[in-house]
């Protein structure tokens, strides 16, 4: 079965053809820069660009970087501030010509993991972090989500951890790997107080200079870096797949 995924970033929408059963992707992802400001009408006609582009009309699933229940918005971190209480499936789903899932970005690509990635066929707590603008995350018992966590904005130090750690400040900043790395560590260590997961699942910008940062973490628990590869795919891979399972309602 091909659903649509769309995947909005702060500076790129992205979306392909997805087929849910594999998690392929059946074209290669069409990419249009996030307007700015992010205002949800301007947002709303590029995702209305990216079904044209593919000359698609049907149901379509929607990352968007903030909590979402049932397709309305409800915190808006790294985004436009009236975006909080929008109907986000109500309003895309004018633009594509079919029912609209939308669902937090970091959920979507850490199901994509579970589903046909890094965490594939894996069993117990696992949680996935995505390291860019802000810090995203996804927990998961036995292959099933716990929806909407927003681990970025745990405090470390009196301050959010995406303010600490997210690629974003270790570019701003331009801090080393190694000053980097002692503020992630410490972030993860914190979440291996509270949650004792069994593996880390790390996705994001940062995931192509694993070898620059792994030997300074001091955690415990197993971590796995996503591929680059999969990183770009894994929301619009998760948004098509989410998107199918909350229409059927399971
Ligand atoms: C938002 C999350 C989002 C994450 C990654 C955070 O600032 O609060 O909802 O998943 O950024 O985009």
């Amino acid at each position: 079965m091909t659903l649509l995924g769309i995947d909005i970033g702060g500076t790129g929408i992205k979306g392909a053809p997805v087929n849910v059963e594999t998690g392929e992707l059946l074209a290669e992802r069409f990419r249009i820069p996030t307007p700015q400001p992010s205002l949800p009408n301007a947002v709303a006609d590029v995702v209305g660009q990216i079904a044209d582009h593919f000359n698609y009309k049907g149901p379509t699933g929607v990352t968007f970087p903030a909590i979402v229940k049932k397709g309305v918005i409800y915190s808006a971190a790294n985004v436009d501030k009236t975006w909080i209480g929008t109907n986000a499936n109500e309003l895309f789903s004018s633009h594509v010509g079919g029912s609209v899932e939308v669902v937090n970005d970091a959920d979507a690509a850490g199901i994509a993991e579970m589903r046909f990635g890094a965490g594939r066929d894996r069993e117990g707590v696992i949680i996935m972090l995505t390291l860019g603008t802000g810090i995203g995350s996804a927990i998961f018992l036995d292959g099933k989500l716990l929806p909407n966590t927003e681990f970025g904005h745990l405090k470390i130090r009196g301050k959010d951890a995406e303010k600490r750690c997210s690629e974003k400040v270790r570019e701003d900043k331009d801090l080393t790997w190694k000053a980097w790395s002692k503020h992630f560590s410490q972030y993860l260590n914190e979440l291996e107080l509270l949650f004792s997961p069994d593996l880390f699942i790390i996705g994001g910008g940062a995931s192509k200079k694993a070898a620059k940062f792994l030997p300074f973490l001091t955690t415990k628990t197993e971590v796995l870096i996503v591929p680059a590869q999969m990183q770009n795919e894994a929301g619009i891979i998760g948004a098509a797949y989410l998107a199918k399972h909350l229409a059927e309602g399971n």
